[in-house]
């Protein structure tokens, strides 16, 4: 579809679902749907909920962030919870600030931006519609005018609590446009939107002396004063902080700790009493989910600042760590290269897993216990399969450190790292070896990693570069034998057939030029000697096996490849002779002769449609497999 008809079908969906009407026309929606009056953090956490819960194993997997947060199940969970759904139930968390704490780029942001972008999506269905007073530049909750004395019994007859008075510029046009008549007053859906200020709001730090409070609270609006009279005219103010436009919604806080005191203070108070200090008014009420991130070293001096000693107890810690598991992290960067300029480059197969392998490696501590060394602890988080580990042994493992997860190297650095490597590379095509590489030069030029860490690192590219010698070995195995089973079998029917022959005496035809041929001695031996069968022995092994096939014949049985268990191991293993014989080639100076140049291509085109390379890539294997089998 052309994209300015989608534009146009999104202005018409949005059209269809403006609505406008008086507070009594509101309450008519209430009787029907009373969930739509709900609080700002119920509202995050059945938006969370919307996108169904499932559970794995015995931790809950969240819809909401599985296809964007990956590996983080259990801080997930424990986020979901133990903070959005007691919150959600009015509980005593909700009244604390919520903060996630954990390493750069561990994924907070992520987390918060996904919340962000949920909560507005959500707000345009039927179970997440937003009323508010209309025109109201906090979009205040229109059950805010239903007066303190009635509120009792609106609960009792429409089951919904109401929190928070009316604000000063509200009430002020209830009495001056509508006398009081609240049933009057104009009420109309919201729909979230952090960039047109609506239910969702940010707030960075910048520098604590200039950074004023009025980013925060709004402020007065001085060109107005003459006209209105005075400075606490509620129509004298501007409620255009940050705070005032996130009402309903959801509020985000960078770097929380970085801030001024006093500006922390108007966090607490909101979250504590559900309201905050604008101006010269008494308090304004909001309803919003205040959530802030930070890291570990910064937590760590604010907790240890006596002065911070009465927030600290009103703010829930939870910890965001680096994902654990090898195969997720190479999705995080598979999702970042996707979302980047380099989503056009050839990425070959198993570069991203060796990236993964090394910077989880960095992020795991050694275990004390016996034999679980950090290879197969990094192999048992990913869910491998580790002889002599059970899944009890799993989560000893994962208790026996709070703070794993809490250091090691990070995704961009990972990301920036390839990023380096194609720039230098400059072809569109980077492999497993490149990308070690640009890891390991990186450690040297890091200024913020500690010489110890340094050599532990270097000694994890040497496992991550050990594991891809077993991947590459193993990859192009399985592209030379495709067909296995039947190159074994066209082989020993080969073999038989000339073993046949010279126990019988006989001679062989040609199947192209009928021409009688002697038993091809050289073919015979090359197998046999596969299995160690000497010159004087031959004879023997070979009528031993006719033996076992007019055996099987007289039973009615075929003989096949698996029905002698010498034979097929002499079998395999000229196979894989072969496949040493052929790798070499590709990288010996050699000119090779005709058959194995097919069988070269062959390989390579097999890589290419089956395995995910490029003709350069599968060529870099290739001659890497043949350096590591020529050693
Ligand atoms: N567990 C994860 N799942 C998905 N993406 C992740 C994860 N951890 C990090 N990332 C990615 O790494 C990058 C940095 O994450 P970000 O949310 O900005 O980190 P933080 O705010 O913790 O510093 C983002 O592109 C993010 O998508
Ligand atoms: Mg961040």
């Amino acid at each position: 579809m052309d994209i300015l008809e989608k534009a146009k079908r999104h202005r018409e969906e949005e059209d269809r679902l403006k609505w406008e009407g008086t507070f009594a026309d509101y309450l008519e929606i209430l009787k029907q749907r009373p969930e739509v009056a709900q609080n700002a953090h119920s509202r995050v956490y059945n938006m969370i909920r919307s996108h169904g819960i499932t559970e794995v194993d015995g931790t809950r997997r969240y819809g909401f962030f599985g296809e964007e947060i990956f590996g983080l199940e259990e801080a997930v969970e424990r986020l979901v919870e133990e903070y959005f759904h007691p919150a959600a139930k009015r509980l005593d968390v909700r009244k604390r600030i919520l903060l996630l704490m954990g390493p750069v780029s561990g994924g907070k942001s992520t987390i918060v931006t996904l919340l962000k972008r949920g909560l507005e999506a959500y707000s345009r269905t039927d179970e997440g519609a937003v009323y508010a007073i209309k025109g109201c530049p906090m979009h205040e909750d229109p059950l805010h005018l239903i007066p303190l004395h009635l509120r009792e019994e609106f609960r009792r007859s429409y089951g919904i609590r109401i929190e928070g008075a009316l604000s000063p510029l509200n009430a002020m046009r209830l009495e001056q446009e509508y006398g009081g008549r609240i049933e009057d007053m104009p009420v109309e859906r919201i729909f979230l939107s952090e960039d047109k200020r609506v239910g969702v709001g940010t707030f960075t730090p910048s520098d604590p002396k200039s950074q004023d409070i009025a980013d925060l609270t709004g402020s007065i609006d001085f060109s107005t004063i003459a006209e209105f009279g005075s400075e606490s005219d509620p129509r004298a103010y501007r409620f255009d902080g940050e705070l005032n436009k996130a009402n309903r919604g959801l509020m985000e806080f960078q770097e929380m700790l970085k801030l001024d005191e006093k500006f922390l203070w108007h966090l607490l108070s909101l979250t504590q009493e559900g309201n905050f200090k604008a101006g010269r008014f008494a308090l304004i009420s909001a309803d919003e989910l205040i959530v802030a991130h930070t890291n570990e070293t910064e937590y760590r001096s604010f907790i240890a600042d006596k002065k911070n000693e009465a927030l600290h107890s009103r703010i829930i810690v939870m910890p965001v760590p680096y994902n654990l598991k090898v195969s997720e992290e190479e999705r995080i960067y598979r999702k970042m290269i996707s979302d980047s300029d380099m989503s056009h480059v050839h990425i070959a197969p198993h570069a991203l897993r060796v990236a993964a392998i090394f910077s989880v490696l960095t992020r795991l501590k050694p275990s004390r216990k016996q034999g679980a060394d950090i290879v197969k602890k990094m192999r048992l988080y990913d869910g491998e399969n580790v002889e002599g580990f059970s899944a009890v042994d799993v989560n000893e493992l994962k208790k026996e450190f709070a703070d794993e997860g809490m250091s090691g190297i990070d995704p961009r650095y990972v990301i920036n790292r390839i990023s380096s490597a194609i720039i230098r590379k400059d072809v569109p095509a980077i492999n497993a070896l490149d990308v070690l590489r640009s890891l390991k030069d990186g450690l040297t030029d890091h200024a913020s990693i500690s010489d110890e860490d340094r050599t532990r690192y270097m000694e994890y590219i040497g496992i991550a570069r050990r594991e891809y010698d077993d991947i590459a070995k193993k990859e192009v195995q399985k592209a030379f034998v495709y067909s296995y089973e039947e190159s074994a079998k066209t082989l020993m029917d080969n073999y038989l057939d000339h073993v046949e022959a010279f126990c019988n005496k006989n001679k062989l035809r040609d199947p192209l030029t009928g021409e009688e041929l002697p038993p091809d001695e050289k073919l015979m031996r090359s197998i046999e000697e596969q299995i160690g069968i000497s010159e004087n022995a031959k004879k023997a092994f070979r009528e031993e096996i006719l033996i076992r096939i007019s055996a099987y014949a007289r039973k009615g049985k075929r003989f096949d490849y698996n029905s002698h268990d010498r034979l097929r191991e002499a079998i395999q293993k000229k196979l894989f002779a072969d496949l040493k014989d052929v790798v070499k080639i590709t990288t010996s100076s050699a000119t090779p002769d005709e058959s194995q140049l097919k069988k070269v291509n062959e390989v390579v085109a097999r890589l290419v449609d089956e395995h995910g390379y490029n003709s350069t890539s599968a060529n870099d294997l290739l001659r890497y497999v043949g350096s590591l089998l020529n050693r």
